[in-house]
Protein backbone atom coordinates (compact mmCIF):
# COMPACT_ATOMS: atom_id res chain seq x y z
CA UNK A 1 0.00 0.00 0.00
CA UNK A 2 1.05 3.73 -0.54
CA UNK A 3 2.01 5.69 2.57
CA UNK A 4 4.20 8.50 1.65
CA UNK A 5 0.95 10.00 -0.20
CA UNK A 6 -1.34 13.07 -0.34
CA UNK A 7 -4.22 12.63 -1.66
CA UNK A 8 -6.84 15.27 -2.69
CA UNK A 9 -10.33 13.95 -3.70
CA UNK A 10 -12.62 17.05 -5.58
CA UNK A 11 -15.77 17.46 -6.11
CA UNK A 12 -15.37 17.13 -10.07
CA UNK A 13 -12.98 17.49 -13.38
CA UNK A 14 -13.04 21.06 -12.75
CA UNK A 15 -12.01 21.46 -9.53
CA UNK A 16 -9.27 18.40 -9.66
CA UNK A 17 -7.67 20.93 -12.42
CA UNK A 18 -7.94 23.52 -10.86
CA UNK A 19 -6.53 21.65 -7.49
CA UNK A 20 -3.65 20.42 -9.50
CA UNK A 21 -2.69 23.53 -11.05
CA UNK A 22 -2.53 25.05 -7.98
CA UNK A 23 0.05 22.67 -6.01
CA UNK A 24 2.05 22.85 -9.58
CA UNK A 25 2.00 26.54 -9.53
CA UNK A 26 3.51 26.48 -5.62
CA UNK A 27 6.36 24.08 -7.09
CA UNK A 28 7.21 26.19 -9.61
CA UNK A 29 7.21 29.24 -7.59
CA UNK A 30 9.04 27.30 -4.88
CA UNK A 31 11.43 26.60 -7.98
CA UNK A 32 11.43 28.75 -10.73
CA UNK A 33 14.30 28.26 -12.77
CA UNK A 34 13.90 24.03 -12.62
CA UNK A 35 13.21 21.25 -14.31
CA UNK A 36 9.30 20.13 -14.52
CA UNK A 37 7.59 17.19 -16.07
CA UNK A 38 4.75 17.04 -18.24
CA UNK A 39 1.77 14.45 -19.59
CA UNK A 40 -0.90 14.04 -22.04
CA UNK A 41 -3.90 12.80 -22.14
CA UNK A 42 -7.31 14.67 -21.66
CA UNK A 43 -6.67 14.53 -18.08
CA UNK A 44 -4.63 17.58 -17.47
CA UNK A 45 -6.05 19.57 -20.33
CA UNK A 46 -8.16 21.49 -17.60
CA UNK A 47 -5.19 21.77 -15.53
CA UNK A 48 -3.26 23.27 -18.10
CA UNK A 49 -6.15 25.85 -19.25
CA UNK A 50 -5.66 26.56 -15.23
CA UNK A 51 -2.06 26.83 -15.16
CA UNK A 52 -2.47 29.28 -18.41
CA UNK A 53 -4.74 31.40 -16.94
CA UNK A 54 -2.52 31.53 -13.66
CA UNK A 55 0.18 32.94 -15.95
CA UNK A 56 -2.31 35.59 -17.63
CA UNK A 57 -3.50 36.97 -14.38
CA UNK A 58 -0.21 37.22 -12.83
CA UNK A 59 -0.62 34.50 -10.02
CA UNK A 60 2.13 32.85 -11.41
CA UNK A 61 5.12 32.81 -13.90
CA UNK A 62 6.09 29.78 -15.65
CA UNK A 63 8.39 31.34 -18.58
CA UNK A 64 11.64 30.22 -16.96
CA UNK A 65 11.18 26.20 -16.46
CA UNK A 66 12.21 23.80 -18.82
CA UNK A 67 9.62 21.04 -20.03
CA UNK A 68 10.27 17.59 -20.36
CA UNK A 69 7.44 15.78 -21.66
CA UNK A 70 6.96 11.94 -20.48
CA UNK A 71 6.81 10.83 -23.87
CA UNK A 72 6.04 10.80 -27.55
CA UNK A 73 4.46 8.79 -30.78
CA UNK A 74 6.58 6.89 -33.10
CA UNK A 75 6.92 7.64 -35.29
CA UNK A 76 4.86 10.67 -35.77
CA UNK A 77 6.10 14.48 -37.42
CA UNK A 78 5.83 17.17 -35.01
CA UNK A 79 2.94 19.29 -36.93
CA UNK A 80 0.95 15.80 -36.75
CA UNK A 81 -2.19 17.31 -34.34
CA UNK A 82 -2.14 13.81 -32.92
CA UNK A 83 2.03 14.28 -31.47
CA UNK A 84 2.58 15.34 -27.79
CA UNK A 85 4.94 18.09 -29.38
CA UNK A 86 1.49 19.79 -31.18
CA UNK A 87 -0.33 18.95 -28.07
CA UNK A 88 1.89 20.74 -25.32
CA UNK A 89 2.10 23.88 -27.31
CA UNK A 90 -1.97 23.93 -28.16
CA UNK A 91 -2.78 23.18 -24.30
CA UNK A 92 -0.17 24.85 -22.79
CA UNK A 93 3.09 25.60 -24.27
CA UNK A 94 2.02 28.54 -26.70
CA UNK A 95 0.18 30.07 -23.44
CA UNK A 96 2.59 30.45 -21.14
CA UNK A 97 5.03 31.69 -23.80
CA UNK A 98 7.84 29.11 -22.98
CA UNK A 99 10.49 29.18 -25.45
CA UNK A 100 10.93 26.20 -27.58
CA UNK A 101 14.59 25.99 -26.32
CA UNK A 102 12.98 25.00 -23.06
CA UNK A 103 10.55 21.98 -24.17
CA UNK A 104 11.71 18.72 -24.43
CA UNK A 105 9.66 16.28 -26.19
CA UNK A 106 11.40 12.79 -27.35
CA UNK A 107 11.49 13.16 -31.07
CA UNK A 108 8.98 10.84 -32.76
CA UNK A 109 11.02 11.47 -36.20
CA UNK A 110 14.52 10.80 -34.30
CA UNK A 111 16.51 8.84 -37.53
CA UNK A 112 17.58 6.36 -34.60
CA UNK A 113 14.94 5.85 -31.39
CA UNK A 114 17.80 4.51 -29.15
CA UNK A 115 20.03 7.26 -29.40
CA UNK A 116 17.35 9.54 -29.14
CA UNK A 117 16.44 7.95 -25.70
CA UNK A 118 19.85 8.25 -24.43
CA UNK A 119 20.43 11.98 -25.25
CA UNK A 120 16.86 12.77 -23.62
CA UNK A 121 17.89 11.36 -20.63
CA UNK A 122 21.55 12.83 -20.83
CA UNK A 123 19.11 16.81 -21.39
CA UNK A 124 17.00 15.47 -18.13
CA UNK A 125 20.08 15.21 -16.12
CA UNK A 126 22.06 18.28 -17.51
CA UNK A 127 19.16 19.96 -15.55
CA UNK A 128 19.86 18.70 -12.62
CA UNK A 129 16.58 16.01 -12.45
CA UNK A 130 13.09 17.11 -12.60
CA UNK A 131 11.30 18.98 -9.72
CA UNK A 132 7.50 17.50 -10.03
CA UNK A 133 6.17 15.19 -12.61
CA UNK A 134 2.75 14.99 -13.55
CA UNK A 135 1.26 12.05 -14.52
CA UNK A 136 -1.58 11.15 -16.15
CA UNK A 137 -2.94 7.01 -15.60
CA UNK A 138 -4.09 4.51 -18.28
CA UNK A 139 -7.08 2.36 -17.87
CA UNK A 140 -4.29 -0.62 -17.61
CA UNK A 141 -2.12 1.08 -15.69
CA UNK A 142 0.33 2.42 -17.38
CA UNK A 143 2.58 5.88 -16.47
CA UNK A 144 3.68 7.46 -20.20
CA UNK A 145 3.96 4.45 -22.01
CA UNK A 146 5.01 2.08 -19.73
CA UNK A 147 2.87 -0.83 -20.57
CA UNK A 148 1.80 -3.92 -18.51
CA UNK A 149 4.33 -6.26 -19.27
CA UNK A 150 6.92 -8.75 -17.11
CA UNK A 151 9.55 -6.13 -17.79
CA UNK A 152 9.60 -2.61 -17.75
CA UNK A 153 12.13 -0.02 -18.91
CA UNK A 154 14.24 2.14 -16.31
CA UNK A 155 15.30 4.91 -18.86
CA UNK A 156 13.81 6.50 -21.64
CA UNK A 157 13.35 3.66 -24.33
CA UNK A 158 11.49 2.89 -27.75
CA UNK A 159 8.04 0.61 -26.39
CA UNK A 160 5.36 -1.19 -28.14
CA UNK A 161 2.24 0.00 -27.52
CA UNK A 162 -0.59 -2.46 -25.86
CA UNK A 163 -3.85 -3.44 -27.60
CA UNK A 164 -5.55 -1.50 -24.65
CA UNK A 165 -4.08 1.47 -25.26
CA UNK A 166 -4.39 1.85 -29.08
CA UNK A 167 -8.06 0.80 -28.56
CA UNK A 168 -8.74 3.55 -25.91
CA UNK A 169 -6.48 6.46 -27.74
CA UNK A 170 -7.87 5.30 -31.15
CA UNK A 171 -10.64 7.91 -30.36
CA UNK A 172 -7.99 10.72 -31.23
CA UNK A 173 -7.11 8.93 -34.96
CA UNK A 174 -9.24 8.95 -37.98
CA UNK A 175 -9.42 4.90 -37.49
CA UNK A 176 -7.39 2.56 -34.93
CA UNK A 177 -4.71 2.12 -37.87
CA UNK A 178 -3.63 5.26 -37.58
CA UNK A 179 -2.40 5.15 -33.98
CA UNK A 180 1.03 4.85 -34.07
CA UNK A 181 2.40 0.96 -33.05
CA UNK A 182 5.24 2.61 -30.94
CA UNK A 183 6.23 5.39 -29.02
CA UNK A 184 9.50 6.95 -26.78
CA UNK A 185 8.96 7.05 -23.13
CA UNK A 186 10.71 7.98 -20.25
CA UNK A 187 11.08 4.66 -18.41
CA UNK A 188 10.15 3.81 -14.42
CA UNK A 189 13.23 5.07 -13.10
CA UNK A 190 13.01 8.29 -14.75
CA UNK A 191 9.81 9.07 -13.65
CA UNK A 192 10.95 7.86 -9.83
CA UNK A 193 13.77 9.97 -10.06
CA UNK A 194 11.76 13.17 -10.10
CA UNK A 195 12.02 14.71 -6.74
CA UNK A 196 8.10 14.84 -6.44
CA UNK A 197 4.85 12.98 -8.11
CA UNK A 198 2.00 14.68 -9.04
CA UNK A 199 -0.78 11.46 -10.38
CA UNK A 200 -4.16 12.93 -12.02
CA UNK A 201 -7.27 10.94 -12.31
CA UNK A 202 -10.64 11.62 -13.28
CA UNK A 203 -13.35 9.82 -14.08
CA UNK A 204 -15.46 6.17 -13.12
CA UNK A 205 -13.05 4.43 -15.78
CA UNK A 206 -9.98 5.27 -13.89
CA UNK A 207 -11.58 3.89 -10.48
CA UNK A 208 -10.60 0.35 -10.19
CA UNK A 209 -6.92 0.99 -12.03
CA UNK A 210 -6.58 3.65 -8.89
CA UNK A 211 -7.49 1.69 -6.72
CA UNK A 212 -5.63 -1.19 -8.12
CA UNK A 213 -2.03 1.38 -8.57
CA UNK A 214 -2.12 2.92 -4.99
CA UNK A 215 -3.31 -0.35 -2.94
CA UNK A 216 -2.52 -3.24 -5.26
CA UNK A 217 0.43 -5.22 -4.93
CA UNK A 218 3.53 -3.38 -6.58
CA UNK A 219 4.35 -5.56 -9.92
CA UNK A 220 5.29 -4.70 -13.60
CA UNK A 221 1.68 -5.62 -15.00
CA UNK A 222 0.02 -2.53 -13.12
CA UNK A 223 3.16 0.12 -14.12
CA UNK A 224 1.75 3.03 -12.01
CA UNK A 225 2.09 0.59 -8.70
CA UNK A 226 6.03 1.14 -8.99
CA UNK A 227 4.75 4.93 -7.64
CA UNK A 228 4.08 3.31 -4.63
CA UNK A 229 8.09 3.29 -3.85
CA UNK A 230 8.20 7.45 -4.03
CA UNK A 231 9.00 8.86 -1.41
CA UNK A 232 6.11 12.14 -2.07
CA UNK A 233 3.15 11.38 -4.59
CA UNK A 234 0.32 13.49 -4.52
CA UNK A 235 -2.78 12.34 -6.14
CA UNK A 236 -5.19 15.05 -6.98
CA UNK A 237 -8.65 12.69 -8.32
CA UNK A 238 -12.25 13.87 -8.42
CA UNK A 239 -15.27 12.25 -7.24
CA UNK A 240 -15.55 9.22 -9.58
CA UNK A 241 -12.17 8.61 -9.92
CA UNK A 242 -12.20 8.56 -6.23
CA UNK A 243 -14.75 5.90 -5.54
CA UNK A 244 -12.78 2.79 -4.60
CA UNK A 245 -10.05 4.72 -2.92
CA UNK A 246 -11.70 5.65 1.00
C1 LIG B 1 -1.85 8.20 -22.86
C2 LIG B 1 -0.51 8.80 -22.39
C3 LIG B 1 -0.39 8.81 -20.88
C4 LIG B 1 -1.73 9.23 -20.30
C5 LIG B 1 -2.74 8.15 -20.53
C6 LIG B 1 -4.15 8.47 -20.07
O1 LIG B 1 -1.73 7.17 -23.76
N1 LIG B 1 0.67 8.22 -22.94
O2 LIG B 1 0.68 9.66 -20.47
O3 LIG B 1 -1.61 9.45 -18.91
O4 LIG B 1 -2.71 7.68 -21.86
O5 LIG B 1 -4.82 9.31 -20.93
P1 LIG B 1 -6.14 10.08 -20.56
O6 LIG B 1 -5.72 11.19 -19.63
O7 LIG B 1 -6.66 10.62 -21.85
O8 LIG B 1 -7.05 9.13 -19.90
Amino acid sequence: MLRNFKLYTEDDYTAMSQKAAEIFASAVAANPTGAFGFATGSTPEGMYKALIQMQKSGKADFTHITAFNLDEYYPIKPDDPQSYKYFMRLHLFDGINLPANRTFIPNGQANDPAVECIAFEEKIAATGGIDTQILGIGTNGHIGFNEPAQELSATTSYVKLADATIESNARFFATPENVPRHALSMGLHTILMAKRILLLASGKGKAEIMHQALFGPITTQVPASLLQLHRDVTIVVDQEAAKLLQ
